[in-house]
């Protein structure tokens, strides 16, 4: 195969560098450009990553022109429709879907992993009662490296994996606990008999004083929400927890950094300001107000569920989500919820102005997910947590993707200084 190679020349001393090109199986090519400053002294210069590859990755590809979201090749719409969460997270660790023994081993290994430690439990009443749930969850999550001592030694393969079934596992008992402390409710303990979503349900909902039964469209509609929001490439959250990871910090750690990242409106944060938005403009008559707002450059307004960084079109995960609102909300709500309502009117109106439709401004998997956390009873401080443990799958398949690589090394982007120059210290009395 020929070698591809771009040569850039400095048009100011003449020198020229060939810089070798990358190709991926889909997607765009990307110029190595490792040895940049070594041979020819120049840094990049690419704030917010808009054209940087920060590695090379197996598990996800989107195409943001098209639309198109991928996992290990598998389209998002056939997963969401035939596959299950659990079926999702098998196929992003080990980069193939699971034969039925196989998908019933995996799902009793995560099962024999669901319990924290009771002094873990102890941990919650550090914090008030009406703590984010979010700000709990980085806390609680970055503390088990405390306690899984066997499973910290990111060398050994078994270790990783450990760990990585360990925090898939944990994450539902663990986001439960944070809003059954919240509530000033007991904590339920998981049932290993129900699936991954219905367990979450019960530990989130069931009562000891009362039975609970988990709803089947709930638990089908949270298992798909999970599944869009399984992986997504290198996002802020996914960079964040391989950064981290790549100083050699034990697993625990690097996923509590990523839901560090999450918690962020631009981020995962946007599915709760999605809600808060909603209710802010309160009635139709106002988009044309909150429209104008979003457009107005000195007003920090956004239109929270609108745009990304990768899609420019459709984000394929909010048309099947968009869909879905319709059965939850027919189930638990009303179909003609005037949340719902005032979400579809937005995003017509948004998608017939200008300002959005030059930008290439769609709603993206936050503009909706919120409207079917809220039928499902979920409340909104949770919407990012939910988020949170879905993405948790991701996080750890990148993880061990990147800990696997033969030439891992540190992540250490660099800088353009634009500082005060060396100068000297001047004693306090003469300043
Ligand atoms: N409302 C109004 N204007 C917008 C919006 C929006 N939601 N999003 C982007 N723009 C404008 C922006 O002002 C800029 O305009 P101009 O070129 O005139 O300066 C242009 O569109 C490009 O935006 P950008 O900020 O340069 O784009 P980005 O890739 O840096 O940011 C984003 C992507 C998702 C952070 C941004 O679109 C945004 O803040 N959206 C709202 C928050 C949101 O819904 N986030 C969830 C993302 S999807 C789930 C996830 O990743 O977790």
């Amino acid at each position: 195969m020929t070698r591809k190679t771009v040569t850039i020349t400095d048009n100011a001393t003449g020198k020229s560098m060939e810089l070798e090109v990358h190709e991926g199986t889909l997607g765009p090519p990307a110029l190595d450009i490792s040895n940049l400053y070594r041979d020819f002294g120049y840094l990049t210069y690419d704030p917010g990553f808009q054209s940087t590859a920060s590695c090379s990755s197996g598990i996800t590809f989107i195409d943001g022109d098209e639309g198109v979201l991928l996992y290990h090749g598998y389209p998002i719409e056939q997963l969401a429709a035939k596959s299950s969460f659990l079926e999702v997270a098998f196929l992003l660790l080990y980069s193939r879907l699971p034969r039925q023994q196989e998908l019933e081993a995996f799902a009793a290994k995560i099962s024999k992993h669901t319990m924290i430690k009771e002094s873990l439990r102890g941990f919650y009443k550090g914090f008030y009662h009406d703590a984010h749930p979010m700000a709990s969850m980085v806390g609680v999550v970055g503390s088990l490296s405390a306690f899984y001592h066997d499973s910290t030694d990111i060398h050994d393969p078994a270790h990783r994996e450990l760990a990585a079934l360990r925090m898939i596992a944990k994450m539902p008992t663990i986001a439960a606990g944070c809003y059954k402390y919240s509530l000033g409710e007991p904590f339920i303990y998981p049932r290993n008999d129900l699936s991954y979503c219905g367990n979450l349900l019960h530990m989130m909902f069931s009562l000891p004083s009362a039975e609970y039964q988990v709803d089947p469209v709930a638990e089908k509609a949270l298992d798909m929400i999970f599944i869009l929001h399984a992986d997504h490439e290198q996002n802020a959250s996914t960079a964040t927890v391989r950064l981290a990871g790549s100083s050699g910090a034990n697993p625990f750690a690097c996923i509590s950094s990523g839901i560090t990242a999450l918690w962020g409106p631009a981020h995962g944060g946007a599915n709760e300001a999605v809600l808060l938005m909603l209710d802010e403009i309160g009635e139709v008559k106002n988009i044309p107000r909150y429209i104008d707002k979003a457009k107005d450059k000195n007003d920090p307004f956004r239109l929270m569920g609108f745009g990304h960084r990768v899609y420019k079109n459709y984000d394929p995960r909010a048309a099947i989500i968009r869909d879905m609102c319709y059965q939850v909300l027919e189930k638990f709500g009303d179909a003609d919820d005037p949340m719902f309502e005032l979400a579809m009117r937005l995003e017509e109106i948004a998608l017939q102005d200008e300002y959005f439709i030059e930008r290439k401004l769609y709603p993206n998997v936050d503009f909706y997910s919120g409207i079917i956390y809220k039928a499902l009873g979920i409340p909104v401080n949770m919407f990012t947590v939910m988020f949170a443990i879905a993405r948790t799958v991701g996080w750890v398949a990148q993880w061990m993707e990147m800990i696997a690589e033969p030439n891992q090394r540190i992540g250490r982007p660099r800088q353009v200084y634009i500082g005060e120059k060396r100068r000297d210290y001047v004693p306090l009395e003469e300043r």
